[in-house]
């Protein structure tokens, strides 16, 4: 079974074919035309989704080495994200799948970051076993879910303003680091001092009255961000030049904290032992170092996808739609064309658009 997914929904362009069950290609092409405005500009990005995407889907078409009409079904991206993004992708993907005759299976970008730990290729298959935890973090969502094979989920905590990217872009563009400033954090947290300065970490345990913030999974981050302000404006130019390595650090360790504290909390309160960490800042090397540790420490199994499938990718939608096809959620016979896209996550879980 070939699967072509499709995925256009923010700033990246990708195209990957599933042969089986397993990724016989990922094209993914970041788009670099947002770097000067600090953030993504949402009718530049579709502009370059539309000159890239039939050259995208050629490629991943042509390094799997099938022919189109060797495809089972294609998958796209319906939503979240840029609207005018999204639908580059899904008025493609359908438009594609239309003129071969292949069905079409529309899908939740969110729910692919979900079961992005799922992906099998030459590296082989990682699933949990059981019900799991999912922290799934990126530069549009901050969600805590406990997840069941069956591919139902429950969302348990969700972020009230910032997502955990954005805290990493928009802090980082405070210290002019350029967008997206995660992955410069990053590089730059592993020659800083962590302990620096402490920055807040909002609703958690040190933050908070133990009774209140038992059973609290939701997040909150433009604290940090007004935070990292204040004391920007609080310092001259050349300290905080000087100390750019030791605030990223510190700036990053405020992160993490938070999202390692809240997310072992929920796997011990769900009794699950396995946790997931998905979405592009699942990336973070100190993220990634912190939550093994902890999950160690507890006896939990981590499943964090390879690098390539951590921020946005298509491997990880044509996985959704075989998961999908596998266990139940999307019947062939019910395909039809001119799904509706949607901007929203919270807007999809309810059926509207
Ligand atoms: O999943 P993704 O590619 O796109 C969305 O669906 O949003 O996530 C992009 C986000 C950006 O905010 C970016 O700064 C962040 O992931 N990111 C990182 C790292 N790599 C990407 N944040 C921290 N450390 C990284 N290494
Ligand atoms: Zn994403």
């Amino acid at each position: 079974m070939n699967i072509l997914g499709i995925e256009t929904s923010c700033d990246e362009t990708s195209a990957a074919v599933l042969s089986d069950g397993s990724v016989r290609s990922n094209i993914v092409s970041s788009q670099r035309c947002h770097t000067d405005f600090g953030g993504v500009v949402p009718e530049l990005a579709s502009r370059e989704h539309e000159r890239l995407i039939v050259s995208i889907v050629e490629a991943a078409i042509t390094e799997a080495n099938i022919a189109k009409n060797d495809l089972y079904v294609i998958a796209a991206t319906a939503g979240p994200g840029l609207i005018g993004a999204v639908m580059v992708g899904l008025c493609f993907a359908e438009g594609l799948a239309w003129a071969l005759g292949k069905p079409f299976v529309p899908i939740n970008h969110v729910e692919a970051h979900i079961f992005s730990p799922f992906i099998s290729d030459e590296a082989g298959h990682r699933e949990p076993k059981g019900d799991f935890v999912s922290l799934t973090v990126s530069g549009g969502h901050t969600l805590l879910s406990v997840v069941r094979q069956t591919l139902d989920y429950e969302v348990i905590g969700r972020t009230i303003d910032d997502a955990a990217g954005e805290a990493f872009d928009k802090t980082g563009k405070m210290l002019g680091l350029g967008y997206p400033a995660g992955p410069v954090i990053d590089r730059l947290a592993c020659e800083g001092d962590p302990d620096f300065h402490r920055f807040p970490r909002a609703l958690t345990a040190s933050s908070q009255t133990s009774k209140s913030y038992r059973g609290n999974f939701d997040f909150s981050f433009s604290g940090l961000k007004t935070s990292v302000r204040t004391w920007l404006e609080a310092h001259d130019s050349e300290y905080v030049q000087k100390h750019q390595a030791d605030l990223a650090a510190s700036i990053q360790a405020a992160i993490v904290d938070v999202l390692v504290e809240k997310t072992i909390a929920a796997a011990l309160l769900y009794k699950v032992n396995a946790i997931s960490v998905a979405g592009g800042v699942s990336a973070n090397s100190g993220l990634r170092a912190a939550m093994q540790a902890a999950c160690d420490k507890h006896g939990l199994a981590l499943f964090i996808p390879a690098l390539a499938y951590s921020t946005d990718n298509a491997a990880m939608i044509a996985t959704m739609a075989q998961l999908m096809i596998e266990r139940g959620k999307y019947r062939i016979e019910d395909n039809s064309y001119g799904v509706a896209p949607f901007a929203r996550f919270e807007a999809a879980r309810k059926g509207a658009r």
